[in-house]
């Protein structure tokens, strides 16, 4: 399955009742293992949690630790980005040159890599 097709399937379980707002992530990882992610809102709006972060928490969960390729998906005119917030989570497992894939659900997107879309990521020394 392409990571655009997982994303898209992921975004079919978003819960979103608050923004009507879906959005998919998927991430392919070194080893070629595919995780996905829906952003899931609250009640309490500021606890909802992206696409992206949920994607993240799934890789993490398995054991994986490095994203090799990113893939979001909304149904916008054009492509959306990960919100910055996003943008240092996905850097704490990709390198720069990792690319990011922004697609619509009706099929344009636009791929940037990740140190364009998170130039200067924060690291602490103790970074791994
Ligand atoms: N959202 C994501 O899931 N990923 C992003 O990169 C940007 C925003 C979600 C959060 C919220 O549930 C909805 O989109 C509207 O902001």
């Amino acid at each position: 399955m392409s990571l655009l097709k997982a994303a898209l399937a992921a975004r079919e379980n978003a819960h979103a009742p608050y923004s009507g707002f879906a959005v998919g992530a998927a991430i392919r990882t070194g080893s070629g293992a595919v995780f996905t992610g829906c952003n899931v809102e609250n009640a309490s709006y500021p606890e909802g949690s992206c696409a992206e972060t949920g994607a993240i928490a799934a890789m993490v969960g398995a054991g994986a630790r490095d994203i090799a390729e990113v893939c979001i998906v909304a149904d916008t005119k054009a492509p959306i980005s990960p919100c910055g917030g996003c943008r240092q989570r996905l850097a704490e497992f990709a390198g720069p040159d990792v690319p990011v894939t922004m697609a619509t659900v009706s099929g344009d997107s636009v791929t940037m890599r990740m140190g364009e879309l998170l130039p200067m990521a924060f690291r602490t020394a103790r970074g791994v």
